[in-house]
């Protein structure tokens, strides 16, 4: 299995329990090195490349046209198949809406989508786009881990789609996001200690950040918790060896005021924990 380095923590985690061998493709800055992902697949011919293509957890990032259509060729030749995991694909707050992989390649791609980001992750209620050949095999995957998805909780989807109001929520959802994340790409430069670097995501719930040389994000993450502020430390996120002066800051669960006031006691806060 090859992954995004880093890449969705709860993926790792369901790969290793599968029993899959995973490798991480690195990333150049902010795009994923191409001529890497082609090395990695030559040499280990994996089945699969594990994506999040759209506002990727943990990194906010999103692979552009050339990106795409670039991994879909990759894929074409050397013969693997892409998961590609869009819960965020609905969250954009800016920029153009971007094709699917499964556009590029369409007999090489297993979708996955989510209501947990646009309806309630309560609900867990997903779906698969993928090519009949393996329909059968996912579908008893499915039965072995859970038997079926809950009637119940499907009707309710069904009803709330129906009604016509998802379309309002969610454009409710994208305007209050987008003035989240604004709030925390405005309070940043001073929240972070100077010489960090951060990404700029046009939606999605995350915002990847990296310390200046001498930093550990998970060794500063005690000084943010006794100043009653949070971030992920991004060691978890990788399947190799980490960095770490990485870590994640989500924008989404509070409002603006909020994240600002947040941001300023972890401003204060560097230092205080090591
Ligand atoms: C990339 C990615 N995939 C899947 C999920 C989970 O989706 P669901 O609630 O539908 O299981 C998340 C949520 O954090 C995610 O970030």
């Amino acid at each position: 299995m090859l992954v995004e380095e880093p890449c969705y923590l709860a993926a790792l985690q369901t790969f290793a329990l599968a029993g899959a061998r995973v490798i991480g493709v690195p990333y150049v800055d902010d795009e994923l090195d191409l001529d890497a992902l082609e090395q990695l697949a030559a040499e280990h011919r994996p089945r699969f490349f594990y994506s999040v293509p759209t506002f990727q957890n943990p990194t906010g990032r999103t692979h552009d046209v050339a990106a795409r259509s670039g991994i879909a060729d990759i894929a074409r030749r050397r013969g693997f198949r892409i998961v590609e995991d869009e819960p965020y694909r609905e969250l954009r707050y800016s920029g153009d809406p971007l094709p699917s992989l499964a556009e590029y390649a369409p007999e090489h791609v297993i979708s996955l989508g989510s209501f947990s980001k646009v309806i309630a992750p309560g609900l867990r209620i997903g779906w698969v786009r993928a090519t009949p050949d393996i329909r059968p095999s996912i579908t008893i995957a499915k039965q072995a881990a859970d038997l079926h998805t809950s009637t119940v909780d499907q009707a309710a989807a069904a009803h709330y789609l129906a009604s016509g109001r998802s379309d309002s929520a969610l454009a409710r959802i994208r305007e209050a996001y987008a003035a989240r994340r604004d709030a925390m790409l405005d309070a940043l430069p001073d929240a972070l200690p100077p010489g960090s670097a951060w990404n700029r995501p046009d939606g999605g719930m995350f915002v990847w950040a990296r310390l200046p040389e001498g930093f550990d994000a998970a060794e500063s993450l005690s000084g943010a918790l006794s100043n009653d502020v949070a971030y992920v430390p991004g060691l978890s996120f990788y399947s190799g060896t980490p960095d770490p002066r990485t870590l994640r800051l989500s924008f989404t669960t509070y409002a603006p005021a909020r994240i600002t006031a947040g941001l300023s006691r972890l401003g204060a806060s560097w230092g205080t924990g090591r």
